[in-house]
């Protein structure tokens, strides 16, 4: 059995989840659907990013402690996720202290391997950013360009991460492992930023005491990024359990926006590599989602939020618009018609109603009692191809590639209804044969849409009078031609996905 360990980026918890992560979260999700499909033993992680100086401030705004701050927020995320069908293994806070303690045995290691150093970092702080500017950036008489008001000379020992250092083994392991980051666009832009030279960064502050402490000189915190990258080996036993560890790590695959490449693509191998472990199998890097061509932010006030949509179009049809209409790489324009085209065209008129006609002819021409598929059915061919090109896109994370080819045995089974017109045929052997190819069209569809489609795919199971769900088939085993068996009760329920009315609300 394969392992497939995948990770979202952890949140913020200064802001509530918009669709920008449930877009990366619903990737992830559809992968470790397909992944427990194919039988593997999956992992899925998400959580939560908590400490730092965003979450104090966020916390000082709304008047209340960074703790609750992040115990409240933190709770938006995990009840977004439970009400997008979300199926992660595993939410990790960092303020857990199982992530403390990882965080801790990983620093500690780099620090005694000798890549961690502590330096005097001086220049003009602003206490009330807490952050220090160029002379180049100051108001007349050295103000604060955000506070004007006066910043002051500071002195700081901070411990840096002697990032330098790591410039030939990242370009070694880029050179070992084309593949790692994905797609090639993401991996050049890495490489560049490498190539261009990379200086040591300042991973310690003694300015805030929201974060993990230094153990080895505990007037230091983290800074948050040096702790929150951890998460993905904490959640994997990393410092507690080694076997655990060993068992998945680095069969990893991180899925992250191009905002926080950088960090996933050149700090996190370079500090895997310090502490003595191995980075990355894969780190799959997509573009943002935008909204009237801008990235969505709480300043810019464009968010839009997951329960927004969902009312319209049910937890369905936002996974799959998000999954079939936003290509995992590039940057995408979110529109709310272009979402409700999607729905119309695939989930109503496609799936919806093939699922519709075959009921509805079942229960004139077959006495309510499903037939089974012809093996030699003119189907059987066109459901092989889609299941490899399906199966081919969902392991290059092209879930938007993999549902188009799924799609495309839903259509060919409506163009077979319609060539062969069983209902205006007499009942007998002719009609059971074309109604069996469309029950078994259905019965493949539900377990290779199921990914994306968590409702949907296990209603169609029930109303052709399947046990269990698809979610309890193996590919390939079970997508194989011919497995409906017949003789079973088809029902014929109400609209799976009533069309919805153009620029409806
Ligand atoms: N806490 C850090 C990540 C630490 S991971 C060790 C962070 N958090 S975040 O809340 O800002 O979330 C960033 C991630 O959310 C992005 O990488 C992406 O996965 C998702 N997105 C947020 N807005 C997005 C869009 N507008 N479009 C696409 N994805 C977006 O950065």
């Amino acid at each position: 059995m394969s392992r497939f360990y995948v990770t979202t980026p952890i949140y913020y918890v200064n802001d509530v989840p918009h669709i920008g992560h449930a877009y990366t979260t619903v990737t992830a999700d559809a992968l470790a659907r397909w992944h427990r499909l194919l039988g593997d033993d999956v992992r899925f992680l998400t959580g939560t990013d908590e400490h730092g100086l965003k979450i104090e401030r966020a916390a000082v705004a709304n008047g209340i402690t960074a703790q609750e701050q992040a115990d409240r927020t933190s709770a938006r995320f995990r009840e977004a996720w439970a009400a997008l069908d979300i199926s992660n293994d595993d939410f990790i806070r960092t303020t857990e202290p199982r992530h403390q303690q990882a965080v801790q045995v990983f620093l500690q290691k780099v620090y005694d391997n000798g890549w961690i150093s502590s330096k005097t970092y001086a220049g003009w702080y602003c206490v009330a950013c807490e952050a220090y500017y160029n002379e180049s950036e100051l108001g007349d008489g050295n103000l604060c360009p955000i506070h004007d008001r006066p910043v002051e000379w500071l002195e700081e020992e901070n411990y840096f991460f002697e990032l330098s250092a790591f410039e030939q083994p990242l370009l070694d392991w880029y050179a070992a492992n084309p593949d790692a980051v994905q797609p090639e666009g993401k991996r050049n832009e890495a490489l560049g930023l490498i190539r261009q030279g990379l200086e040591d960064v300042s991973i310690s502050r003694t300015s805030l005491t929201w974060g993990v402490p230094v153990p080895w000189d505990p007037a230091h915190v983290f800074y948050v990024w040096y702790d929150a990258l951890i998460n993905y080996a904490t959640a994997v036993g990393y410092g507690a359990d080694p076997e655990e560890f060993g068992e998945w790590w680095p069969a990893v695959h991180h899925l992250l926006a191009k905002d926080i490449l950088r960090f996933h693509c050149v700090y996190w191998p370079a500090m895997l590599l310090a502490a003595g472990e191995e980075p990355p199998h894969r780190l799959h890097v997509h573009g943002y989602l935008l909204v009237g061509g801008e990235k969505m932010s709480k300043t810019s006030l464009n968010q839009i939020f997951p329960a927004d949509l969902v009312a319209d179009f049910g937890v369905d049809g936002f996974r799959y618009h998000f999954l079939r209409d936003q290509p995992f790489g590039p940057d995408g324009d979110f529109s709310y018609e272009g979402m409700v085209g999607r729905f119309n065209t695939d989930l109503a008129n496609n799936l919806g109603n093939l699922l519709a006609r075959v009921a509805t002819v079942v229960a004139k021409k077959c006495g309510g009692v499903g037939p089974a598929p012809d093996p030699d059915s003119p189907l059987a061919a066109v459901a092989a191809d889609v299941v490899r090109e399906t199966t081919d896109a969902w392991a290059a994370v092209a879930p938007s590639r993999a549902l188009d080819a799924t799609w495309r045995l839903v259509r060919e089974a409506n163009a077979h209804l319609e060539t062969n017109e069983p209902w205006k045929a007499e009942p007998g052997p002719e009609v059971d044969r074309v109604m069996g190819d469309a029950l078994e069209v259905l019965r493949l569809v539900a377990i290779l849409s199921s990914p994306a489609l968590t409702r949907a795919s296990s209603e169609i199971w029930r109303r052709i009078g399947l046990d269990g769900a698809p979610t309890d088939c193996r590919i390939p085993g079970d997508v194989a031609w011919g497995g409906y068996p017949g003789g079973l009760p088809v029902e014929k329920g109400p609209s799976l996905f009533p069309r919805l009315a153009k620029g409806s609300t």
